[in-house]
């Protein structure tokens, strides 16, 4: 697939880095074009860096790898070569919960849902929300089973092709895609991330909340 990865931080190295090591042709686009080209050198696999533009016309799916600050400035940059092209939303919100007890670091989400809002920006694109829930270092690490299960990244999207795209994409990194429902569910994904972050960051292991699926009782009545 052609990737568009707008963005030269951790997630775009991440899952950059892990898509042109799948044979994925991956171009960078970012602001400073050193460290577009800087990381695509790193990436390495035929990577290249370019100007944000120009990566957002190379992908036949586009992965905003951003703040959520800076949306606004880049869609409107780019928002009219995204038609029709599948556009993964891996951002976060957070900020730091001003209620928090002193010392302890826990995050509050600045807007509800941003992939519906990307998506109202950018309506002919194909939005779809997925890997936001896990650190970077999580998509970047080697490690991909965790208790006998495949470590999962649920997708929500409305567009039956571009959900699929970006399950092969995940599958390419070794993970497992879960589809997770329409766009109108991505701010529980967005919710999700930040309570269970928050978990993480507190020293609770947020994995421990859930049973397996076999002891879940998810039975209608
Ligand atoms: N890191 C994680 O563990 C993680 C996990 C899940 C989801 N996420 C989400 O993924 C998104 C990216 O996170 P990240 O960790 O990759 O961030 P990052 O390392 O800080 O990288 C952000 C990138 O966005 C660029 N950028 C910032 N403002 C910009 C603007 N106004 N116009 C153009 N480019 C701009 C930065 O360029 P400059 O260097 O020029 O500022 C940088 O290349 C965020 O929404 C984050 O919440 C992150």
């Amino acid at each position: 697939m052609r990737i568009g990865i707008i963005g030269a931080g951790a997630m775009a190295r991440a899952l950059g880095g892990g898509w042109a090591a799948a044979g994925h042709e991956v171009v960078i686009g970012a602001r400073s074009r050193v460290a577009a080209d800087e990381l695509a050198a790193s990436i390495g696999h035929g990577a290249r860096g370019e100007s944000i533009g120009a990566a957002a016309e190379f992908g036949a799916v586009v992965l905003l790898a951003l703040p959520v600050s800076a949306l606004d400035e880049v869609l409107g940059e780019i928002g009219g070569s995204l038609a029709g092209r599948t556009v993964i939303d891996c951002t976060n919100a957070f900020l730091p919960d001003a209620a928090a007890p002193e010392g302890v670091l826990a995050f509050v989400l600045s807007e509800d849902a941003v992939a519906a809002r990307i998506a109202a920006t950018v309506p002919d694109a194909h939005v779809v929300k997925a890997f936001n829930v896990c650190a970077a270092e999580v998509w970047e690490s080697e490690s991909r089973v965790f208790e006998n299960s495949r470590l999962a990244v649920p997708i929500c999207g409305d567009n039956a092709d571009a959900v699929r795209q970006v399950a092969v994409l995940a599958e390419d990194l070794e993970l497992q895609p879960i589809s997770a429902g329409g766009l109108h569910r991505a701010k529980y994904l967005e919710a999700t991330s930040v309570f269970t972050v928050g978990l993480w960051f507190a020293g609770a292991d947020a994995r421990a909340i859930f049973p397996p699926l076999a002891a879940a009782f998810a039975v209608a009545d």
